[in-house]
């Protein structure tokens, strides 16, 4: 059953924070998953560049390109019609320089008509955030552990475990609230830190894979519906297994065909037979 369709507005994600209701957040790359996330109860819809793994393939999201991440975007756009979207901006597209970053992540905004683009940083990009900010872009900040980095961290490690982490963890924090971030995901951080966040900031904090205390949590859909195996994270809670079910389905359907049991019978155009004859007889074979 369709539920009634009433849009998440960024003023209705602040009301949550003030309100301490929880948002939730599920990331989605194409138009049949997307109609599904569209009738339900999920506030926000992140076409993330997780999209370079669990769609295409890849090794890590730096694989992935701003061309490739648009096609996702579109496909997302036409079937979300009641959440707030947010477009994630793949590596290399906002880093380079103020020039590049308005120029992508308006691009973004333009193709995928999505309501907030995303970048992975703190202080260190802060002028590239403002930039964008300034150029009328909507911003989702992106920190603690930035998968965009890992080949830096050597992995995806949890970050906030001592002092040098936990400051500069909430100092970005603090940055990008003051540039005009709308919302911040705080990746494989500690439950503290997060706390922290969500306490002394007003605008709302999402977490993955960073514990309970926040305004809501974020995860990749794959991960929880059970449609991508190469890797799980720690933190991930199965509700579904879809591999196994399509399995199942495959099976069944390729018993069918082999045994001619797939078409039925009824559902076969029938040729007339007369048409048909008299059709054959004038082959020259
Ligand atoms: O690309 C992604 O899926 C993300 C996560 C925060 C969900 O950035």
């Amino acid at each position: 059953m369709k539920s009634k369709l009433k849009r998440i507005t960024y003023k209705e994600l602040l009301r949550k924070k003030k309100n301490n209701e929880k948002a939730v957040l599920v990331t989605a790359y194409d138009y049949s998953i997307a109609s599904i996330v569209n009738n339900s109860p999920i506030d926000i819809v992140l076409v993330g560049d997780s999209a370079s793994m669990v769609m295409m393939g890849n090794p890590s999201t730096l694989d992935i390109t701003l061309d490739e991440m648009i096609v996702f975007g579109k496909s997302v756009r036409k079937a979300i019609r009641k959440q707030f979207l947010i477009f994630d901006m793949p590596f290399l597209t906002y880093q380079v320089s103020r020039r590049d970053a308005i120029k992508n992540c308006g691009r973004a905004l333009k193709e995928t008509r999505c309501d907030a683009v995303k970048m992975e940083g703190g202080k260190e990009i802060i002028d590239r955030i403002k930039a964008v900010v300034d150029a009328g872009i909507p911003v989702c900040g992106h920190i603690g552990m930035k998968p965009q980095s890992y080949k830096k961290y050597g992995g995806y490690p949890v970050l906030g475990n001592d002092e040098e982490e936990i400051t500069k963890i909430i100092e970005d924090g603090l940055e990008l609230q003051k540039n005009g971030v709308l919302m911040i995901i705080v990746e494989n951080t500690t439950d503290l830190v997060v706390k922290y966040l969500k306490e002394n900031l007003k605008i709302p904090i999402y977490s993955i894979g960073s514990g309970i205390d926040s305004d809501g949590q974020i995860v990749v859909i794959n991960d929880i519906i059970g449609l991508y195996s190469k890797f799980t994270p720690r933190f991930i809670k199965r509700y579904e297994n879809l591999s196994e079910k399509i399995s199942i389905a495959l099976n069944k359907y390729a018993k069918d065909v082999k045994n001619e049991k797939f078409p039925q019978k009824s559902k076969i155009p029938k040729t007339d037979r007369k048409i048909f004859l008299k059709a054959i007889s004038k082959l020259k074979i």
